[in-house]
């Protein structure tokens, strides 16, 4: 038996609808009204709360609230990813960024480059990044040392991407001397799934960051980062202070990767765009 929809007034739309946006930058524009309701539709059932006004009062007055509001931010986040998603990008990093690195540095084994996804959803933006780096280092026949950081608000997504494991239809499109090199197929015939391997595991470290916090307690800067599929969902003004917060954590002359979909454009930044959404941080 279907059970009956549960109804937001436009009135308390608006009213957590402006929750959102303050404390993770999402706007939530009238059009997303019947999205809302019905991503929150499982979480009243699994409360067994029978209204949002009730839903709400929790919210809004229990102990527990702010971890119902990060429990609502992952309801209502897209998390869409997938593994080499705008390909151009990790094949600009191998053409261009890494061997431009590499000229100038002495490469040797203690050198280290530092990455960080940031708004990673499940991982596989990150992994990608390690594998881009894995095969340029076999294809040059020298080593570097890497880390990186992968950050989001959403706890089930971080927690896949410590995880690591993905069903096996997400790597149907990678060449196969690549998923023989980097993942681990499971057993069963039934429930085929992946898993990454150990020493890219080892790489990536996922923890929660929310680009709203007013300074980023990463300690360390950055020679790349992917900020992409993200600012999307942020008003203009929020988009311009992420950035500005985000600029901070890249060393001059350090890579900044965003959506194809997304654009910089009116914003006062210290960057040079150097190919389709990439961007150079520049000296001001
Ligand atoms: C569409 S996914 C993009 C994933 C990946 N970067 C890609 O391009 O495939 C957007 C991610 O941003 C995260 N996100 C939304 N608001 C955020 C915030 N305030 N701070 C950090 N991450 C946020 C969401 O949880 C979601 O996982």
């Amino acid at each position: 038996m279907k059970s009956e929809l549960i109804q937001i007034s436009d009135e308390l739309f608006l009213k957590l609808g402006r929750m959102i946006t303050e404390k993770y930058g999402i706007k939530m524009s009238a059009e997303k009204k019947i999205m809302f309701q019905a991503r929150l539709q499982r979480r009243l059932r699994e409360l067994d709360i029978k209204s949002f006004d009730e839903y709400a009062r929790r919210l809004f007055t229990t102990e527990h609230d702010s971890v119902e509001i990060s429990i609502l931010a992952d309801y209502i986040s897209t998390n869409k990813t997938d593994f080499f998603r705008e390909k151009e990008h990790f094949q600009f990093i191998t053409d261009h960024v890494l061997p431009e690195i590499f000229c100038e540095k002495q490469t040797n084994s203690f050198f280290q480059l530092k990455l960080w996804s940031a708004g990673c959803s499940s991982g596989q933006e990150a992994y990608s990044m390690a594998i881009t780096l894995e095969e340029f280092m076999q294809s040059r026949n020298f080593r570097f040392d890497y880390s990186i950081v992968a950050t989001d608000i959403s706890g089930r997504m971080l927690k896949t991407a410590r995880q690591a494991v993905y069903p096996m239809s997400q790597v149907e499109e990678i060449p196969l001397e690549i998923k023989k090199r980097y993942f681990l197929k499971s057993k069963s015939l039934i429930d085929k799934k992946v898993r990454i391997v150990k020493n890219l595991r080892d790489r990536v470290k996922p923890a929660y960051l929310n680009l709203m916090d007013n300074v980023y307690v990463l300690d360390t800067q950055f020679d790349l980062i992917f900020l992409r599929n993200t600012l999307i969902y942020f008003e203009h003004q929020i988009q311009q202070q992420v950035l500005t917060k985000i600029l901070d954590k890249l060393k001059i002359g350090g890579y900044l990767f965003i959506g194809h979909s997304e654009s910089l454009i009116n914003m006062n930044l210290p960057i040079r765009s150097i190919a389709p959404s990439v961007y150079v941080k520049i000296n001001t």
